[in-house]
C-alpha cells in the first residue's frame, strides 16, 4: 500500500492513528549506561546557580542521577553522590566541615574528591577509611554558575570558555528554570526560530515586538561548534537578520529577544547563553547567562532582578501560570510541556522549518554513536587567537531600500553576507571581531 493510502492519512481518520508510538530512546534517555546519557557525561554542563548554595548543602539531581552540591569551610566546592557510601543517609543533610562534608548520620566525612577523610566511629586503628569512596564528581565555579563533568575521568576535556565570558562592561546575571520535559524538546526549542513568528506574535499577545509576526527566511550555516539556524525579516526600509546558534550538545548563544527591527544594529552579541541540563528523562533546567550592557540592550528592556530562580526578564518562561492566562498567552514553556514529557519522533510531520531540529538530532546521533563505539569525542571547540572560544550567535540590522516584488534573492544574499562574514570574523580577536565585520559587511552590501 502506497504509504499516501495509509487510513489515517484521511479525513476523519483518529481512528486509525497509529498508537503506542515510543520515544527515540537513543536521543532522549540520560540516565548511567543510557547511550545518550553516556554521550552527555562526556561535556561540562552548568548544574547549579552559585547564589542557591549557601551554608547548607544542595540536593540536586543530573542526568538521572541524586547529588549533593557543598562548599566546605575553606570554600572549596564538591559534587558527591547523594546517599552516604556509609549506610545511605543523605548528604544533604551534612555538616560542611573546614575540609569536606561529614554525614550527620555517623560523621564519616568525605572530601570534595570522594576521599574519606574520617569514620570516627570505628576504632583508631581501623583502616576501613583507606578502602571507602564516596562518588564525586569535579565542579568549577565561573561567573556565577557551577559546572560539572560527570564522565569517565580519563576523558575529562577542558572546561570550555566562550567568548561571552568576560566581555566589557557587560553585566552577567544567572538564571536556571525547571522544565517538566525531556531536555531535547526544551533545547529544540531554542533552534527552531520560525516558531517566534507564531507563539510570540499571536495577535493581542504580550510577548514580542511586531518585526516577530513577519515569517522569517530561514537559513542554517555550519560553525566550528555546530550550527547556527538563520532568520531573516524585512520590516519597513530595514533588514533584520539573527543568527541562534547551537553548541553541540546542548547550548544555545541567543540574540536579543526585544528587538524591534527599526534601528541599525550591527553584530549585537548574544543576549544570553543558556545550556539545557538534563534533570532525568522527563524534567530539565533551562540555565546559564543573560547579559546586559548597553550594546546588548539597547532598548533598555531587559531586567537583571528578573533573573534568577525559575525566572527569565521575558515573557513566555513561566512556570507557575494562571491556566487560563497560559492558554490565552502561551510560551515557550507550555509549547514544550505539552508536547509531552518525552516528544515522540515517529508521530511528528517535519516540514521545511525545522532543519535546526533535523541537524541537532543528526549530530547528536553521530556524537551517541560514537562513544557506543568506544570512540572519544573530539574537543568541543578550539579556542581563538585569545584564548577564548569564538561564538556566532548575534543579530544585525540594515537599513536596505525596499525592492518592488520578491525579495527573497536579497533577502537570502544579505543572510549569507552577514553570516558568513560572522564566521570568518572568528579568526580575529574578540575586540577585533566588530569592526571586521561591520567593514566587510559594508563593503559586501555595497556590491549587492
Ligand atoms: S550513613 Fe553516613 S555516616 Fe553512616
Ligand atoms: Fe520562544
Amino acid at each position: 500500500m502506497n504509504t499516501m493510502e495509509h487510513p489515517w492519512r484521511r479525513p476523519y481518520g483518529g481512528y486509525h492513528q497509529p498508537r503506542g508510538l515510543a520515544p527515540d530512546d537513543e536521543l532522549t534517555r540520560v540516565g548511567p549506561g543510557t547511550p545518550g546519557g553516556e554521550y552527555l557525561r562526556r561535556f561540562w554542563h552548568p548544574v547549579a546557580m552559585a547564589s542557591e548554595l549557601g551554608d547548607a548543602p544542595l540536593p540536586i539531581r543530573i542526568l538521572g542521577e541524586d547529588l549533593v552540591l557543598f562548599r566546605d569551610k575553606s570554600g572549596r566546592a564538591g559534587l558527591l553522590h547523594r546517599h552516604c557510601a556509609h549506610r545511605g543517609t543523605s548528604l544533604e543533610y551534612g555538616i560542611p566541615m573546614t575540609r569536606g562534608l561529614r554525614c550527620c548520620y555517623h560523621g564519616w566525612t568525605w572530601d570534595v574528591d570522594g576521599t574519606c577523610l574520617e569514620t570516627p566511629g570505628e576504632p583508631p586503628q581501623s583502616r576501613l577509611k583507606e578502602s571507602v569512596f564516596q562518588g564525586a564528581y569535579p565542579v568549577h565555579e565561573l561567573d556565577g554558575l557551577f559546572f560539572a563533568y560527570m564522565g569517565p575521568p580519563a576523558e575529562q576535556p577542558p572546561l570550555p570558555i566562550f567568548d561571552v565570558t568576560g566581555q566589557p562592561d557587560t553585566k552577567a546575571a544567572t538564571f536556571s528554570i525547571l522544565i517538566d520535559c525531556n531536555w531535547l524538546q526544551t533545547h529544540e526549542n531554542g533552534i527552531d526560530p520560525v516558531h517566534a513568528a507564531f507563539l510570540h506574535a499571536r495577535p493581542g499577545a504580550t510577548s514580542f515586538g511586531n518585526v516577530f509576526t513577519v515569517v522569517p527566511r530561514l537559513d542554517l550555516m555550519e560553525t566550528p561548534t555546530g550550527f547556527i539556524v538563520l532568520t531573516t525579516r524585512r520590516w519597513k526600509d530595514k533588514v533584520w537578520t539573527r543568527a541562534s546558534e547551537s553548541v553541540i550538545p546542548n547550548l544555545a548563544h541567543i540574540p536579543m529577544p526585544f528587538e524591534n527591527g527599526e534601528h541599525p544594529r550591527m553584530f549585537g552579541r548574544a543576549a544570553f547563553t543558556r545550556w539545557v541540563v538534563p534533570v532525568d528523562d522527563t524534567h530539565n533546567i533551562y540555565i546559564g547567562w543573560r547579559f546586559f550592557s548597553p550594546t546588548l540592550d539597547p532598548f533598555g528592556k531587559g531586567n537583571p532582578a528578573r533573573c534568577g530562580k525559575n525566572m527569565i526578564d521575558f515573557p513566555g518562561q513561566e512556570r507557575e501560570r494562571d491556566p487560563r492566562e497560559a492558554q490565552l498567552d502561551p510560551g515557550d514553556i507550555e509549547a514544550q510541556v505539552s508536547q509531552g514529557a518525552i516528544v515522540v519522533h515517529a508521530a511528528e510531520h517535519l516540514g521545511t522549518t525545522d532543519r535546526g531540529v533535523l541537524a541537532l538530532r543528526r549530530a547528536l546521533r553521530q556524537g551517541i554513536r560514537k562513544v557506543a563505539a568506544g570512540e572519544r569525542l573530539p574537543l568541543p571547540a578550539s579556542p581563538s587567537v585569545d584564548g577564548v572560544i569564538p561564538t556566532y550567535g548575534h543579530d544585525t540590522v540594515l537599513t536596505i531600500a525596499k525592492q518592488d516584488g520578491d525579495e527573497s534573492e536579497l533577502l537570502d544574499g544579505i543572510s549569507r553576507l552577514v553570516h558568513s562574514t560572522v564566521i570568518t570574523s572568528a579568526d580575529h580577536p574578540r575586540e577585533q571581531r566588530h569592526a571586521w565585520v561591520e567593514k566587510r559587511v559594508r563593503e559586501g552590501i555595497a556590491r549587492l
